[in-house]
């Protein structure tokens, strides 16, 4: 089999729509911030039936932007989950704000809402909460923590853009909602996140900020309108997405419900394959909510498949499958325990998922003949261990009659968001 037989996990699905949009965006003369971005953020937020939506390079931007926004900085603590992407953590650092972690419940992999009312200090000024795979996070009880104790609350919605909780979507509970368009991501732009804010002068602060905190539709300066002078009014970043990037997300927007149709579709055909083998599938979603089905998950616990993750991990790249690790818990991480004190076993519902979880490629673009041969060769790697003695390094059937003595990528391997490296380059 070459390495084009690879599945790419993550990989999206990209039309012709998109292709001709970005090539009249390159022929327009205008590829920074403009008109295509405006129209991006204004069909955003009428998916979101939300007024307030501004388009930045990541959600990463988004959610730094929505701290600051929030008015937190040194000396404050603000609440989140250890199952999640360091942005998560990065971001509240990067404000310069304490974060405290919260363990998850281990069904749903959501932060636990008592195990974020247990660590409310009186320097809490806000909670994180991350919508873990898609799942929606009870919403209801943490929006009433934050109302109780008076803390702001800032959803990353990453993996959310198609969540809903109990009719309403997600990243309009909030005082802010941050969404990823990176690669591997529902709808997508490359690199790029939106921010969703509950009014319009944060809204405009974060506009202002993204954009080196330069006064007001400071990226008009060179429209046909005339020149116009600015004035820098903060110290901000360089945030801003560009309408290349609009481009993509415009179109990518208009097909993401039957994207969502499609991974739901493959997110079923998994769970019935794999219904008898001895790993833990994804819990339903719960009554009331909508599942975005971003992230397929499966826990393997050696003592039930005998064999690692990390050997799973290995026997899925060698049959041509990437796979990813949403995510070791960020205690795991050494820069937290030097600068926190963090660790693992502090967390211990976090700490297990993130030491046997592995995400199955789950994008809209997989063909049923991808799906069949990802659900062979989970079932190959998960039988043939149990009927082996022990997993080394000899050889394994991959499920397609093939055999390998591959151990392939770990996850320290891997980028961002469980992409191999390699796949990033591609
Ligand atoms: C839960 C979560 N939060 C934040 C981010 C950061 O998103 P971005 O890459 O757009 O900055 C990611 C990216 O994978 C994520 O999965």
């Amino acid at each position: 089999m070459s390495s084009s037989d690879f599945i790419i996990f993550g990989a999206p699905s990209i039309h012709q729509d998109e292709i001709d949009e970005v090539v009249d965006c390159l022929k327009s003369g205008w590829i920074g911030t403009g008109p295509r971005v405006a129209r991006f953020e204004k069909e955003f937020g009428d998916y979101k039936n939300h007024r307030f939506a501004a388009a930045l390079s990541s959600c990463t931007a988004a959610m730094h932007l929505s701290v600051l926004a929030a008015g937190i900085g040194p000396g404050d603590e603000v609440i989140t989950t250890p199952m999640t992407f360091c942005a998560t953590v990065n971001a509240i650092v990067h404000a310069g704000a304490t974060p405290i972690l919260a363990d998850i419940d281990h069904r749903t992999m959501n932060i636990d809402p008592a195990e974020v009312e247990a660590r409310i200090t009186p320097n809490t000024k806000a909670i994180v909460v991350v919508h873990f795979a898609g799942r929606a996070a009870d919403m209801d009880a943490l929006t009433g923590i934050a109302r109780r104790h008076g803390l702001k609350l800032i959803e990353d919605c990453a993996h959310a853009i198609e969540t809903e909780y109990c009719g309403r979507k997600a990243g309009t509970f909030g005082d802010f909602g941050c969404f990823s368009f990176y690669a591997t991501k529902n709808v997508t732009t490359g690199e790029g996140g939106m921010v969703l804010t509950r009014s319009e002068e944060d809204l405009a602060r974060i506009k202002m900020l993204a954009l080196h905190g330069m006064s007001k539709d400071a990226w008009k300066r060179f429209s046909d309108e005339g020149y116009k002078h600015y004035f820098v009014v903060e110290t901000g970043f360089k945030y801003n997405m560009m309408d290349l990037q609009a481009a993509l997300g415009i179109h990518q927007l208009r097909r993401v419900e039957s994207n969502w149709r499609r991974r739901e579709e493959i997110w079923r055909q998994y769970n019935e394959a794999f219904a008898d083998l001895p790993v833990t599938l994804p819990a339903e979603p719960d009554k009331e909510t909508r599942h975005a089905y971003h992230l397929y998950t499966m826990l393997i616990d050696e003592a039930r498949t005998e064999i690692t993750r990390d050997q799973f991990l290995g026997l899925m790249t060698a049959s041509d499958i990437g796979v990813g690790v949403h995510y070791l818990s960020l205690p795991e991480h050494p820069v937290y325990q030097e600068r926190f004190g963090w660790r693992p076993e502090d967390y211990p519902n976090a700490m297990r998922v993130g030491r046997q979880t592995v995400s199955l490629p789950l994008s809209a673009k997989l063909t049923d003949g991808e799906v069949s041969r990802i659900i062979e060769s989970v079932r190959g790697v998960i039988g043939q261990a149990r009927s082996a003695e022990k997993i080394t390094s000899e050889e394994i059937s991959m499920g397609d009659g093939r055999k390998t003595k591959k151990q392939g990528a770990m996850s320290q391997e891997r980028g961002g968001c469980g992409q191999p490296f390699f796949a990033l380059g591609t």
